[in-house]
């Protein structure tokens, strides 16, 4: 019988300090949901005291998981752990996350305190998290960088103290695996008490070596791998959840290990994060990339045609991905859509099938066949949960290249009113934004611009991504349409909107004390 591996996920904590990434209690909540479909075992949902954001998304997620344990990050301070068992009161499984550094480094630079001071700091931590939940993890933040026998010295005393889990991070992505696996392996054998806990593998991506690093700590003894939906994370990012399962499934023959993770919702919460964050899923990443899946090379083309598993060792179906055979036009009806949409996992009631309906409608007209990603465009349109202060009505543009750009928008108001104006710019982007600014008046600076063909073909939809900036903070705008114009107008709005929900509710970066 295989051992089980238990699935951390992280991405509404360490993934959400991807720059940009920031989320609202709405979306994470949308998330969450998504990760108990998905089977993982916790779902660390943020780090409490660092703003009133955090604090209400850990609650509210809290409140509506009912499956994965619910975790908050605190630092090895009482106030962190009084704010955050109070943000974890109504979890049916919570746990508390803390910890403080190990390696010399963060002792000398950062804390500034003795290894003795450290240690017991991270005991009396343990001590007063245990006094309201029983499921403690201490982290030992930089592992990767620190003196293995202090590593040992400090996971003793915390065992003893009470932590129920060891997470040993190798927080600056510097370990390689052979080093990693070594290291876990030292601790389970040199550690007497360790058999009290789980250990648990974080990983970060500096070297491109998170998953590769997680898989060899749970070779050598690990029983949990923390990780993000697509790899999202400080820096390069975390281990990618996607990965680290599919290697152990996969190569089952190599690890004899399980997870209780259901494959086929991989994609969808591939999708769902990165729509939610605005951080794109790059074409060649393993499992979830749109090229994952592709042949193109005629040799390859005519193998797996022959045989699927001469170019393939996964099933695409296995991780979720399920394209549909039929084709949507704009003669299918509503029932038609209702029902591809129930096959792609999504339920809504009759009020927003009407209105997705009409969205299905005007977009069939443009482009004649509609495809599952682009119904999954409309969707996140319809589930955005950003509180709309504005939204985008008309926009038209002249350019060419004797023109000077000029875009005349009108946008309507949370009250109503419509509002139309008109500019000129560097190019036809550049006027729809300026006249777009021109009536929202939000002081903000453009920092990225990307977009997208969501399927193929000269009528696919554009998906425009763009981040803005306002002080410190960086708000991510999507939007999709087959006018790249158009697009791009609405992927501004959306971040503009977003820009003003946060100044209302200040986000998790203004309020932050440092992360850990
Ligand atoms: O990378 C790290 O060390 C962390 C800890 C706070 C767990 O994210
Ligand atoms: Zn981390």
């Amino acid at each position: 019988m295989p051992e089980r591996v238990y699935i951390f996920d992280t991405t509404l904590r360490d993934g959400e300090q991807s720059p940009g990434a920031s989320l609202n209690v709405e979306e994470k909540l949308e998330i969450a949901r998504q990760l108990e479909r998905l089977g993982v075992d916790v779902i660390e949902a943020g780090f409490p005291i660092s703003s009133p954001g955090d604090f209400q998304a850990v609650q509210a997620v809290s409140r509506i998981v009912r499956e994965c344990t619910v975790c908050g990050l605190t630092r090895a301070v009482q106030k962190d752990i009084d704010t955050a068992a109070e943000a974890l009161k109504e979890a049916v499984r919570p746990r508390i996350h803390t910890g403080l550094g190990v390696s010399d480094v963060h002792l000398q630079h950062k804390l500034r305190i003795s290894r003795e001071e450290a240690l017991e700091r991270g005991v009396n931590a343990v001590k007063h998290a245990r006094k309201y939940v029983e499921d403690v993890e201490y982290f030992l933040e930089d592992s990767g960088r620190a003196d293995p026998v202090y590593l040992c010295q400090v996971i003793e005393a915390v065992i003893h103290a009470g932590a129920t889990v060891i997470n040993i991070p190798d927080t600056t992505g510097y370990c390689t695996p052979d080093e990693y696996g070594a290291l876990i392996r030292f601790v389970c054998e040199n550690v007497p008490n360790i058999s009290r806990a789980v250990v648990s593998v974080h990983c970060h991506d500096d070297l491109g070596l998170a998953a590769a690093n997680s898989l060899a700590g749970v070779l050598n003894g690990a029983r949990q791998i923390e990780c993000t939906i697509n790899g999202i994370g400080e820096r390069a990012g975390n281990t990618c959840l996607e990965e680290v399962v599919m290697a152990m499934r996969t190569r089952k023959d190599r690890f004899d290990l399980e997870t209780g993770i259901n494959t086929r919702e991989m994609y969808r919460t591939s999708r769902m994060v990165s729509t939610a964050t605005g951080i794109l899923v790059q074409p060649n990443k393993a499992i979830v990339g749109a090229n994952a899946f592709a042949h193109s090379s005629g040799i390859h083309q005519d193998g797996v045609l022959k045989e699927r598993t001469t170019y393939e060792i996964i099933d695409p179906q296995d991780v979720g991905i399920n394209e549909s055979k039929i084709v949507l036009t704009a003669r299918s009806g509503r029932h038609a859509l209702a029902h591809r949409l129930a096959e792609l996992g999504y339920s809504f009631d009759e009020v927003q099938i009407d209105r997705l309906y009409q969205s299905f409608l005007e977009l069939a007209d443009r482009k004649k066949q509609v495809y599952d990603q682009d119904l999954q465009k409309l969707v996140s349109n319809e589930t955005s949960t950003v509180r709309q202060t504005w939204e985008l009505l008309h926009v038209q543009v002249s350019c060419g290249d004797k023109m000077i750009p000029t875009a005349t928008v009108t946008v309507r108001n949370n009250e109503g009113s419509m509002i139309t104006d008109s500019c000129h710019g560097t190019g036809p982007v550049d006027a729809v934004y300026r006249a777009v600014n021109r009536i929202v008046k939000e002081p903000n600076e453009l920092i990225e611009f990307s977009i997208q063909a969501v399927t193929e073909g000269i009528d696919a939809l554009a998906d425009v991504t763009v981040r803005i900036r306002h002080g410190n903070d960086v708000y991510t705008g999507r939007g999709a349409h087959t006018d790249i114009v158009v697009a791009s107008g609405r992927a501004y709005v959306h971040a503009l909107n977003k820009l003003i929900d946060r100044a209302v509710a200040p986000s998790a970066q203004e309020a932050a004390p440092a992360q850990p």
